[in-house]
């Protein structure tokens, strides 16, 4: 990433932040679950970064059969919702479908590191628990991983250089905190992360205010429940969480609209599930499984971009009131103008 960006500064290019940050989240998850980068061989599979993005839309859609069962589902055919699914799904199951026959073609060596497929394989090869793992189990968790992982992570990301961007005093304190600690050194490590304190704030305060699944994964229920003295009699009632409205809950937060990282410096407010206020990534036995990942990738990636890089607007950009927060429907919360900014190397 650094390097792509280093070229457009170089030529003063203006980056599309949206564009490259998603492709560097999708190259992340790609390396630690699927062993490789992907997306650099496209030749042999499909266009991965395209085809997430339209499963993204087509999940994030309203589905009739979801609310109407088979009256629904007639619905969902005449809108083309159905087929575009189909579509869509195939063309990843064949993506998964490759990607789990290279791992039973490859020739094994003893120091090869274990990925994450050949994690899923091995236990789809022991039949001796009471939980049998399928091939098809192994696909639906490969899907879950790399819709769920890229796209909130790449969101997340763009979320945060836009609250920067328009907040110029908490982008310079963060950048003199990112530079101070590094130091020379060239680039940021994970180690580094210890020091950082201020950007941690502004990833949370970023999760707080632009969460990037709003309303966390639809739910059910399974059993009947009261909350807050009204009950719900009927199981498999829909649940949605509104981590949106939590997040800018004026009750909970003060001056809560506000892009104010120092709320989080010296409080025990976190977003790992224990904090009610702060649910970016669900909680309970549901809660995100990805939520330590999420939090290194963010910070070290925002770090970096801090870390190597001062931002400018785009041209036909005036002013920092500029930069949009629109955001754009759907199951995860996408900025709906990119995000673009020209970069410029650090002295
Ligand atoms: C900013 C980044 C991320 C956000 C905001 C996020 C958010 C969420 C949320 C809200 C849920 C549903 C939780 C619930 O219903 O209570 C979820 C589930 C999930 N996430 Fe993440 N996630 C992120 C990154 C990741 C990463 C990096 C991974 C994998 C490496 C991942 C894998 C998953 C999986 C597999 C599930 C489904 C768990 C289940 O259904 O039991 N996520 N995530």
């Amino acid at each position: 990433m650094v390097e792509r960006i280093s070229d457009a500064a170089s030529a003063s290019r203006t980056v599309d932040l949206s564009k490259t940050l998603l492709s560097l989240t999708a190259s992340i998850i790609c390396k630690i679950a699927f062993g490789r980068n992907h997306l650099v061989e496209p030749e042999r599979r499909i266009d991965v970064l395209r085809t997430s993005g339209e499963a993204r839309a087509v999940l994030g859609s309203f589905c009739f059969e979801d609310h109407f069962g088979w009256v629904g589902s007639i619905v969902d055919k005449v809108t083309g919702l159905s087929s575009k699914l189909q579509g869509v799904f195939v063309e990843l199951d064949s993506f998964y479908g490759v990607l789990i026959q290279d791992h039973l073609d490859k020739e094994k060596e003893e120091e090869d590191p274990e990925d994450f497929i050949d994690v899923l394989l091995r236990m789809s090869e022991d039949r001796s628990g009471s939980v049998h793992v399928s091939r098809d189990h192994v696909k639906a968790v490969l899907m879950n991983i790399f819709i769920g992982a890229t796209d909130t992570s790449a969101a997340t990301l763009v979320w945060a250089m836009t609250a920067l961007k328009k907040n110029l005093g908490v982008m310079s304190k963060a950048q003199r905190e990112v530079r101070s600690s590094v130091g020379n050194k060239g680039f940021v490590d994970e180690d580094d992360l210890l020091g950082l304190p201020y950007l941690k704030a502004v990833v949370k305060e970023t999760l707080r205010l632009y969460p990037p699944a709003p309303l966390l994964v639809p739910r059910e229920t399974t059993q009947r429940c009261i909350l807050s003295g009204y009950e719900i009699r009927p199981t498999k009632t829909p649940v949605y969480i509104n981590a949106q409205a939590i997040g800018r809950d004026g009750e909970c937060w003060e001056s809560a609209e506000e892009f104010w990282p120092e709320r989080f410096l010296g409080s025990n407010v976190d977003f790992r599930g224990q904090s009610f206020e702060l649910m970016p990534f669900g909680g309970g036995r549901r809660v995100c499984p990805g939520v330590g990942l999420a939090a290194v990738t963010l910070e070290l990636a925002l770090a970096d971009l801090l870390y190597s890089f001062d931002w400018e607007l785009a041209e036909g950009m005036e002013e920092e009131d500029d930069v949009d927060i629109e955001a754009m429907p759907g199951l995860t919360m996408h900025k709906k103008i990119p995000l673009c900014l020209r970069p410029k190397i650090k002295n």
